[in-house]
């Protein structure tokens, strides 16, 4: 199950976007309060970067910034803006009370974004890239620069723009699949070009930022950190623009459970469902039950077979111990399809130990009314422990 890394392994950072990308779900936005709730928990639970919003997009937004920098100690505090003079000086202003501040900036660089987003050409992007990324050096030692839809971005040009911006003072390079468009063995790849043909490419930290559109956010991140990527930005439950981004949860239990990858991260896991759930509560974005890791199927079991190998030993269907997210354990769920070991571990649980032939009685009650009702409470179960019928069961 899981275990410590291996020395040799690569720490990865955690940059959280939730407050940034991640609120800009519909319906889901957060007031400066509820903004600074989420930073300090983030804090607590571990994440390196906290990207706190985009100053220049609206007054709460700024003033969100302001006052997330005041309160949060440890982690870096990002401020996005577009690659515009104006944006990096609302967003250095916003910064002024943060501990360690970073300017995110950055400009698309595929053809969509080239062409019929800015009406410019290649050498144009290249040239603002550059200037943004010197300009925003004059406030702040770490600069982040994003390549918008870098996964649709041709990979030649997007070394070009990399080493540019890398020369000009960035200290870490995000490469976004912005339409979450990439298979993980393309941006995989993409990574592996970058850091093939990047002069100094070194000199900086290359980030993955990963939408959810096909499914792949969270396999491309891994992608991306089997080639060279340090930095992972992510959401608390996945949230985000459309389908959403990478999942925080999803990313941090791959490394803690998969020893065979060699990259850890410093968040505290037991913290992972607390946060998830305030979230959810604050942004009104109920979790798939179904979700890994936080949904709330992610430990419950319900086929016989399935809590027959559970109650004989977690490991035989469980690759994660419920604890290390702070789940207090797993459940076995009664149904229809549930056996006479899951009944006899709730009736036990109750306090009712039942010979083999008074379990086999109170199995076929117990089958009749799972088939009759959705769910057996333990008041049901306290019924069909006793003497009582079927019917009194009911
Ligand atoms: O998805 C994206 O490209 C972004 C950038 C603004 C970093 O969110
Ligand atoms: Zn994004």
């Amino acid at each position: 199950m899981v275990g410590t890394p291996a020395d040799s392994a690569e720490k990865i950072i955690i940059f959280d976007t939730t407050l940034r990308d991640g609120e800009q779900v519909p319906g889901s936005q957060l007031n400066t309060l509820e903004k600074i709730e989420v930073a300090r928990a983030l804090e607590a639970l571990g994440v390196d970067v906290i990207e706190a919003g985009f100053p220049i997009s609206s007054p709460g937004d700024f003033k969100s910034v302001v006052e997330i920098s005041k309160v949060v100690d440890r982690p870096v505090i990002s401020a996005l803006t577009r690659a515009i003079e104006k944006d990096i000086d609302v967003a250095a202003e916003a910064l002024k009370y943060a501990k360690k501040g970073r300017i995110h900036t950055g400009i698309g660089t595929s053809p969509y974004h080239i062409y019929s987003k800015f009406n410019s050409t290649p050498e144009q992007i290249l040239e603002r890239a550059v200037q943004m990324v010197k300009y925003a050096k004059k406030y702040v030692d770490d600069v982040e620069f994003f390549a918008e839809d870098a996964g649709r971005s041709d990979n030649e040009f997007l070394a070009r723009v990399v080493e540019a911006v890398i020369a000009a003072g960035a200290t870490v390079i995000n490469i976004p699949d912005t339409t979450g468009y990439c298979t993980p063995y393309e941006y995989g790849a993409k990574i592996k070009y970058l850091k093939d043909n990047v002069a100094n490419v070194d000199k900086a930290v290359l980030s993955a930022h990963c939408h959810n559109d096909l499914g792949m956010a969270t396999a491309n991140a891994l992608a991306g950190i089997m080639n060279g990527i340090r930095q992972v930005e992510c959401t608390i439950n996945g949230i985000g623009e459309r389908a959403g981004n990478t999942s925080l949860e999803e990313v941090v239990m791959i490394l803690k459970c998969r020893k065979d990858i060699p990259a850890y991260t410093d968040i505290d896991t037991t913290k992972i469902i607390k946060t998830s759930r305030l979230v959810s509560n604050l942004m009104r974005m109920p979790v798939q039950p179904n979700k890994a890791i936080v949904g709330r199927n992610a430990f419950a079991h319900s086929s016989g077979i399935h809590q027959d190998g559970v109650l004989k030993n977690r490991e035989n269907y469980e690759i994660i111990d419920p604890a290390d997210i702070g789940v207090s354990d797993s459940s076995i769920v009664l149904t229809a399809r549930s056996g006479r070991a899951a009944l006899d571990h709730h009736l036990r649980r109750l306090g009712y130990e039942l010979s083999h032939a008074e379990l086999d009685v109170a199995y076929s009650k117990f089958l009749v009314l799972a088939d009759a009702q959705k769910s057996v409470s333990d008041e049901d179960l306290r019924n069909l422990a006793g003497t009582g019928t079927v019917e009194d069961a009911r």
